[in-house]
């Protein structure tokens, strides 16, 4: 297998994390938190979303958390954003980057943002267009890439025509879902090799979520195809609550455990993150499901973890 010199993680935990978390985290403690995450090195954080806060009352304060954090330069902040409403918040509260996201599959698609993909592609191409036209980077999600929770198998041809289109708006980048967590890397290569003939490696992301123990496997076969970009969060927080069955994504910390293992440059301090992860851990009063720091917690946060590669 082959590695590369470095790669780019990209923390989803102040968004994917808590979106689906019952007990509402406070304004203050989600800055605070992601004000830690600013300081350890990683260079973009997805800090919210301006979505209907009907759907996501966790992330009902997305602009004072937006507006109320320390922003750090060079960290890029990003937030996932639905429609023009979304997009107007977002703009008041000055966010770096836009994200807009969709399904492969239409009954997915329709229960997390109640349009089909037919009516959600003019909605998004309007916004990729006016976030580009107002000096923001753009970046777009499709979920549902190695299965969906209510149609099972998704059909190639589905990712393959959403990821063109999304590209086709203008995105800078797309990540791709395994929003339920089912896939395997045989799965991963087979659908990498399919895709990678129609768009560069170094324009896509994974978004793997550790529903089932596949991440860090699938996040392997995709850094030997030649990705380099990861969605991940911190101590493994996240699930999308219009997915049914779906729980955290990669926890960061597994993630930079095994990378600075490897020799794979990330830039991202961990022993700063083990901090912000057992902040996290506090606040939501729960133990967090990242491997490597609860190994990390009972050996008491400091001596066994080196600091950044
Ligand atoms: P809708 O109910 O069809 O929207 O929701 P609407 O246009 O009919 O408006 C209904 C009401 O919502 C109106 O208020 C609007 O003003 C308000 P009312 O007149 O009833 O008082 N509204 C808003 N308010 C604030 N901000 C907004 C906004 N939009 C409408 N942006 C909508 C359509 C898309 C908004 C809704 O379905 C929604 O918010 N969906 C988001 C669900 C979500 O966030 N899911 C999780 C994120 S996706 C994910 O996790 C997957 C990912 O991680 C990748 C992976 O894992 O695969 C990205
Ligand atoms: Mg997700």
């Amino acid at each position: 297998m082959k590695w590369p010199a470095g790669v780019t993680i990209k923390e989803v935990g102040p968004r994917d994390g808590l979106q689906n978390e019952k007990s509402f985290i406070s304004t203050e403690d989600k800055i605070t938190w992601i004000n830690q995450m600013s300081e350890s090195g990683l260079k973009h954080i997805e800090i919210t979303s301006f979505v209907n806060p009907k759907w996501i009352p966790a992330l009902s304060d997305a602009v004072a958390v937006a507006t109320g954090i320390t922003k750090v330069p060079g960290v890029t902040y990003t937030a996932l954003v639905p429609n023009h409403q979304g997009l107007e918040r977002a703009f008041q509260a000055n966010i770096d980057e836009v994200a807009v996201f969709m399904s492969a599959s239409e009954t997915h698609n329709l229960k997390n943002i109640n349009k089909n993909i037919d009516q959600t592609l003019p909605v998004l191409r309007d916004l990729v267009r006016d976030s580009l036209t107002a000096g923001k980077s753009t970046r777009g999600y499709v979920s549902t890439v190695f299965g969906c929770p209510y149609e099972g198998h998704v059909d190639i041809e589905g990712v393959i025509k959403v990821s063109e289109a999304l590209f086709e708006m203008g995105i800078g980048e797309l990540s791709l879902g395994d929003t339920i967590g089912v896939a395997n890397p045989k799965q991963v290569h087979e659908v990498l090799e399919v895709l990678l003939k129609r768009f560069p490696a170094d324009k896509l992301a994974m978004h793997f979520h550790d529903t089932r123990g596949t991440a860090l496997a699938n996040i392997l076969v995709s850094l030997d195809m030649g990705i380099t970009t990861f969605d991940s969060s911190l101590g493994g927080l996240g699930g999308c609550p219009y997915a049914p069955g779906a729980s955290g994504n990669v926890a960061t910390d597994d993630l930079l455990y095994m990378l600075h293992g490897m020799v794979i440059h990330t830039g991202v301090d961990q022993q700063k993150l083990l901090y912000a992860s057992q902040f996290i851990q506090e606040k939501i009063g729960r133990t967090l499901p990242s491997k490597s720091f609860q190994a990390a917690s009972s050996a008491g946060l400091g001596g066994i973890l080196g600091s950044s590669v």
